[in-house]
């Protein structure tokens, strides 16, 4: 290395990753570093490419580097993300996915599925390769709210082949079943339809694997988390006291079944449901506040419509907030996971 190009790294070496606490360099996720004409030019390795703190890199790389490498005017950052992978998760034959990621409430009706499709949605936008398994078997909601009302898979060498919609890979028995027939299943066939949308599917390489599961702490989440290794766990609540004390409820589950707890979600914020439960069991429960949906008509005609709003409604408060919700996901996601000792390290990743 050029003696400017190790004076760069030296400096960019006192940048510390804000929510890993230590510094880009020794994470390995400064590359590719050129040094001409003034300009230093780099590509920072994010561990999602939903980050939320692009902006905050670049401070402190200028703040880093600018007036005290000498030679150096100006700097040229690029992007790349590798999303941490659970090694757990690479054994099992056929489920090639980084992380899995639930989301959980412990009441019914208060937007899980809602909160599911659009945070898949947004972390394509965003640049990740995202799948969505409806693991509420029995009512399912998500074919209707990603517009996938008529699909039925195809299956390609005995593999179901998974249904795009939102550049969203998405599996569902509503694909399945007739929609005016009831599914009557015991807890064993759940368990067993659960497990075959893992691995009975065609999935591509997911960065993140979006489970919507059915309301309450029942058999759904416990077959999930006892079969798969997740990441974590989103939990969603609406604001008033009775579905915060649900919310509590599916958030000791996860504590039982040793699933980290990503944050909670607080949907339908406004004058009917109020506002502030959600913050206010993070706050009492030293968990993460993911953050808020406001109550709004273009949420739920996204839902009836299959025009998720986070695509449809972007620039509306409810999109808004479903963009930053999933940036705060995916954030806490790679926290989480990097401080588990499951992970493969960013450093090794390939
Ligand atoms: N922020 C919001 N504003 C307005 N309507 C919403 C909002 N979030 C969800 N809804 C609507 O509320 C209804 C319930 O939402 P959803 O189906 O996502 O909840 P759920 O928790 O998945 O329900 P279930 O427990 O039955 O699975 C839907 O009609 C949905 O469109
Ligand atoms: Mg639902």
């Amino acid at each position: 290395m050029s003696e400017l190009k190790e004076r760069v790294m030296q400096a960019l070496s006192t940048v510390i990753e804000p929510e890993l606490h230590r510094d880009i360099v020794s994470l390995n996720m400064v590359r590719d570093l050129e040094v001409s004409d003034g300009v230093a030019r780099f590509t920072i390795v994010l561990t999602t490419p939903a980050c939320p703190l692009k902006d905050v890199f670049i401070k402190r790389c200028n703040e880093a580097v600018l007036g005290k490498v000498e030679g150096i005017e100006r700097l040229d950052i690029r992007w790349d993300a590798q999303v941490p992978t659970d090694r757990r998760i690479q054994g099992m034959m056929n489920v090639p996915m980084r992380s899995i990621i639930a989301v959980a409430s412990g009441k019914g009706g208060v937007g899980k599925s809602t909160v599911a499709t659009n945070l898949a949605v947004a972390l394509v936008e965003e640049g990740a390769k995202v799948g969505l398994i409806d693991a509420d078997i029995l009512n399912p909601n998500i074919p209707q709210m990603m517009g996938l009302g008529s699909g039925r898979p195809k299956v390609i060498n005995n593999k179901m082949q998974p249904i795009e919609a939102y550049g969203v890979k998405v599996m569902s028995t509503g694909f399945l079943t007739e929609p005016d027939k009831p599914m009557i299943m015991r807890g064993p066939m759940l368990h067993s339809a659960i497990r075959q949308f893992f691995v009975d599917v065609q999935w591509d390489k997911l960065d993140y694997m979006i489970v919507d599961l059915p309301p309450g702490t029942g058999d759904a989440p416990l077959s999930l988390a006892q079969s798969f290794p997740l990441a974590g766990a989103v939990v969603v609540t609406q604001p008033q006291s009775v579905a915060v004390a649900d919310a509590l409820r599916a958030v000791a589950m996860f504590d039982q079944l040793n699933v980290p707890v990503l944050g909670i979600v607080e949907n339908m914020t406004g004058e009917f449901f109020g506002s502030g439960g959600g913050e206010k069991l993070a706050q009492e429960r030293g968990l993460t506040f993911l953050g808020r949906v406001p109550m709004a008509a273009t949420v739920r005609e996204g839902g009836d419509y299959g025009r998720p709003v986070v695509v449809h409604g972007r620039d509306t408060a409810a999109g808004e907030a479903f963009v930053q919700l999933a940036r705060a996901v995916a954030a806490r996601a790679s926290v989480v996971m990097m401080q588990t000792a499951n992970v493969i390290p960013i450093n090794i990743i390939g």
